[in-house]
């Protein structure tokens, strides 16, 4: 008998596993060899409060290479060129930026311009300054908002003193950092100081990582972008004003090929599911495991005109922009974790209709690390240009590994999982296959699902149904792989037509299909 909320096998919302409120569990912060800690831990270990751990530049391949390194160098003068060390070029400029009265846009792009002369001419800053002649009324920036995040962008060498490693592929590592450490970073990125990260193609040093000079925000003027820039100069306006007093963990987390599940040869079976046609994942989901619809270049076109979900999420908690610097793209067993990062902002919309709305009060509580209690998973799907090319089991095993290495826990009271159309907007994935593909991976991971559709309504009481007979059925991830062969062949003996999979499970699972 079905309840009001769905068949009875669905789990209401308030059932769902959150982080733990007063989690004793993480131990001591500590560094390893694998786990970089940016601050000093015997500091914050003792209550101290968070200080930069000591460390020296190192400019090398594994590392970030950072704007004030000593052998970052640049051409300057004409007539008789000499090198200079990168940086005096750099804080020469930000210092004079941030001691003007008044900073107009054309006196920030001249200062850009003078540590990135490659780029003269190139560069447009017509988004930034439409948006700086028209700020929408109720914006509260300060007017001298670009000289105080110049001011922040020269606390780098004080601020980030230890190498920030890069998280490469094939890897697990994490790195922890403090919230203000990495509104310094963001404010170089905003001024465009990383070196080695303008140019492009397959030459480029860092060809495999995505951009994080803001170079791209601030050209190609349109409505979307006007809406991005209130968010993120929101975010400069907070941090600028009261540093942020929390750490942030990313950790990459590769799957090793023996660690990958024999989808073909798997006896678990379903696990809960809440289903859920409104809400989205980062309201209703809060305290759960968020997914992130992701790029394997984290965070996707968030410095561009991208504004899907993937996008709005970095827009909304600009701390996630600063993976861009040390995440190299995701391999195909690859996930990227993010601990701790704050919500600054509150929006409406989705695409062109996305509107930045005012402030976020960020009511979560921090655990023992000082992290805000906010975890989201990136994993990014397959991109198909065209639908039917996902119904085969190469691509099928590949989402289902992908989605395990996102959801597998590395601790108990591991909290559920918030997630819902993943690949299924601009990756233009089939809804129900990649419910399906998750529903199987969270089995495995021995999670719950709070899934949400995203306004689809039929989709909601479809799946709530399939998850149904699929419990009641107890069929395992094995029959259901073994189903998903069968489906695929189907769809391509089809060609063009479609077959509905939840349609097909229920003909195939159903107790009564020997009478069918
Ligand atoms: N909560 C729940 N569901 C949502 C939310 C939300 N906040 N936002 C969107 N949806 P999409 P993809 C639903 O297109 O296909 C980005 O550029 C909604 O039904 O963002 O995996 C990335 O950087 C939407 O259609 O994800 C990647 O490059 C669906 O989720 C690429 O897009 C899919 O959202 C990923 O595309």
């Amino acid at each position: 008998k079905k309840r009001e909320d769905g068949p009875s096998s669905c789990c209401l919302l308030k059932d769902m596993k959150r982080i733990p409120q007063f989690d004793n569990k993480l131990g001591r912060l500590d560094f390893s060899k694998t786990h970089t800690v940016l601050v000093d831990v015997a500091v914050f270990n003792c209550g101290a409060g968070l200080m930069p751990q000591d460390g020296r530049d190192v400019w090398h391949s594994d590392f970030v290479k950072m704007p004030y390194s000593q052998s970052s160098y640049m051409k300057t003068g004409f007539v008789m060129p000499t090198n200079k060390v990168r940086w005096e070029v750099i804080s020469k400029q930000l210092s004079s930026l941030s001691k003007k009265t008044t900073a107009s846009v054309n006196d920030f792009e001249e200062a850009i311009i003078k540590y990135n002369p490659k780029y003269k001419g190139q560069w447009s800053f017509d988004a930034l300054s439409s948006f700086v002649k028209a700020i929408p009324k109720g914006d509260n920036y300060s007017p001298k908002l670009f000289q105080r995040i110049a001011e922040l962008a020269l606390r780098l060498p004080e601020l980030v003193k230890k190498a920030v490693p890069l998280l490469k592929r094939g890897h697990t590592a994490a790195i922890t950092l403090s919230q203000t450490q990495i509104a310094c970073l963001l404010a170089n990125a905003f001024f465009c100081t990383y070196p080695h990260r303008n140019a492009s193609g397959p030459k480029a040093e860092y060809h495999n990582y995505p951009s994080i000079n803001f170079t791209s925000l601030f050209g190609t003027s349109s409505p979307r972008k006007k809406q991005k820039l209130r968010a993120i100069m929101h975010y400069f306006q907070e941090v600028t004003a009261r540093e942020p007093t929390g750490l942030v963990t990313f950790e990459r987390r590769c799957l090793k090929d023996t660690d990958l599940p024999n989808w073909g040869s798997c006896n678990k079976k379903m696990y809960k599911l809440h289903v859920a046609s409104h809400g989205t994942i980062e309201n209703e989901g809060k305290g759960m495991l968020q997914v992130d619809f992701a790029s394997s270049w984290i965070g996707g076109g968030v410095l561009g005109s991208g504004l899907v979900q993937e996008e709005i999420l970095f827009i909304i908690n600009p701390e996630l922009i600063v993976s861009r610097l040390f995440t190299e793209k995701l391999g195909d067993k690859e996930c990227l974790i993010v601990t701790g990062s704050q919500q600054f902002s509150n929006y409406s919309g989705f695409g062109d209709t996305f509107q930045w709305k005012g402030p976020h009060e960020e009511r979560l509580n921090r655990d023992e690390w000082a992290r805000l209690q906010r975890q989201i998973v990136a994993i990014d799907a397959l991109h198909f240009r065209n639908r039917s090319e996902q119904y085969n089991m190469i691509d099928v095993t590949r989402e289902l590994n992908k989605a395990y290495c996102g959801f597998k826990g590395h601790r108990p009271d591991e909290p559920d999982i918030a997630t819902g159309n993943w690949g299924c907007g601009a990756f233009n994935g089939d809804k129900q296959l990649k419910a399906v593909i998750q529903l199987m991976a969270a089995a495995q991971a021995k999670r719950s699902l709070a899934f949400f559709t995203f306004e689809d309504e039929s989709l909601k009481q479809g799946l709530q149904q399939t998850h149904h007979l699929l419990v009641t059925e107890r069929i395992t991830v094995e029959k259901l792989y073994r189903l998903l062969e069968d489906y695929c062949a189907t769809q391509l003996a089809l060609g063009s037509g479609h077959v509905d999979l939840f349609e097909f499970i229920r003909i195939n699972f159903s107790p009564s299909r020997s009478l069918l």
